[in-house]
């Protein structure tokens, strides 16, 4: 009798625990993401490589309340062979107790990217620092991309150093008609005049902050993300000029450096939060407008060229204006193409939960194209058979 009462036992143990740590078939954007340790994923911002048949997630390791939006761990990782069902690598990249590293315990960490470089056989991470403020207060001005590197995808990476890029540069491609010149209504005396006096209401928008930062410091780097072209190239694509302007850096072929190769995109157009891909050799541009952790619109651009000009598609969201205006309540961090499949690529972005970060959710969502335009619409529950329609 004893030994049945066990066995009952033991075998609905195994049902609950076929029911919970179960094999996921679909994303259900928005809710709890088990990982395979039945915990919600912990990877925000986060940035996703396909290698060797393997998909690997990196992202900001959260903690709880509104302290958990700094960075208290560092870059958590995951893999999965079919983007449904993901296993914990632990944490890859960890922040410092060392209150002088440039990685302390308590500095901002943000949308972590890893490439691999097919030359040096390194992954290589890049992501945005803000280093630790005094006050311990989140502080946004030091607004550099940073970098570290491993021999493995799930590390671990070792810190290099951190980047204001192209200081004393001028752009070298894109839009430069459009962008290279600050306001044009301004004469010398008073272009020196705001620069001088770190005019910040001035400096915003205008084209001062970028002729400041390559007087000064170098541009400022933010929101950031990562994308490798078809011939190898890389690029560093981030926030820039107080927000107000995306710039497109080159990487050496190392892809640990800058190459001087560097284009203002959409001056004055406040995006962050930059997601690329390519297809039908066109590049296609996702981003938010600049409203902190809460939800926006989204953008979209498309350019024959990486450097641009990128001409805006607008809002690629299609939904109730509710869904329009917040982007299901998301905000852009990566595009996933997916292996094996032809034109099939997956808009994910981040519920970010301030209040209590590491409750962030996730959002997974398939990309139509009407109209040469990218177009995202709500699914509760969807698998990638999708794309096979
Ligand atoms: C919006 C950015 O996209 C996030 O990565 C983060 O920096 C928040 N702003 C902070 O308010």
């Amino acid at each position: 009798m004893a030994t049945h009462i066990v066995s009952g036992i033991v075998l609905l143990a195994l049902c609950y625990a076929c029911t919970v740590f179960g094999e996921q078939k679909s994303f259900k954007s928005g809710q709890i993401m088990p990982d395979n340790n039945n915990v919600h994923i912990n990877a925000h911002g986060g940035g996703f490589l396909y290698k060797g048949g393997l998909y690997y997630w990196f992202g900001e390791h959260k903690t709880e309340g509104t302290a958990g939006n700094l960075a208290n761990v560092g870059v958590h990782c995951y893999s999965s062979a079919d983007l449904y069902n993901w296993k914990d690598e632990g944490v890859v990249l960890s922040v410092s107790n060392d209150d002088a590293s440039e990685i302390a315990k308590g500095c901002i960490l943000e949308r972590p990217k890893v490439i691999y470089n097919a030359k040096t056989g390194k992954y290589v991470m890049w992501f945005h620092l803000e280093f630790k403020s005094a006050d311990g207060k989140p502080n946004y001005s030091t607004a550099r991309c940073a970098l570290a590197v491993s021999d493995k995808p799930t590390g671990p990476y070792s810190y290099v150093r951190s980047f204001r890029p192209q200081k004393g540069r001028m752009p070298t491609d894109g839009d430069i008609a459009d962008c290279i010149s600050i306001d044009k209504s301004f004469d010398d005396a008073q272009i020196e005049k705001v620069l001088n006096n770190n005019n910040y209401k001035m400096l915003k928008g205008r084209g001062f902050a970028f002729v400041r930062d390559m007087r000064g410091k170098g541009q400022m780097a933010r929101d950031m993300t990562l994308f490798v072209d078809d011939n190898s190239k890389a690029y560093l694509i981030c926030s820039s000029e107080e927000n107000a302007t995306l710039h497109i850096h080159e990487l050496t072929d190392d892809y640990q450096n800058f190459t001087g190769r560097f284009a203002r995109v959409r001056c004055s157009d406040w995006n962050e939060a930059p997601a690329i891909f390519k297809k039908d050799g066109k590049y296609y541009l996702f981003a938010s407008f600049c409203t902190g952790w809460a939800p926006n619109s989204a953008r979209s651009y498309v350019s024959e060229s990486i450097y641009g000009p990128w001409r805006s598609l607008g809002n690629p969201i299609d939904g109730s204006p509710e869904q329009m205006r917040t982007t299901f309540g998301g905000q852009s961090t990566f595009v996933i193409p997916v292996a094996g499949k032809e034109d099939a690529f997956i808009f994910v972005a981040d519920i970010w939960r301030p209040k209590n970060a590491i409750d962030g959710r996730y959002i997974f969502l398939p990309i139509e194209f009407e109209n040469g335009r990218p177009v995202i619409r709500w699914k509760n529950e969807w698998d990638l058979s999708f794309f096979d329609k």
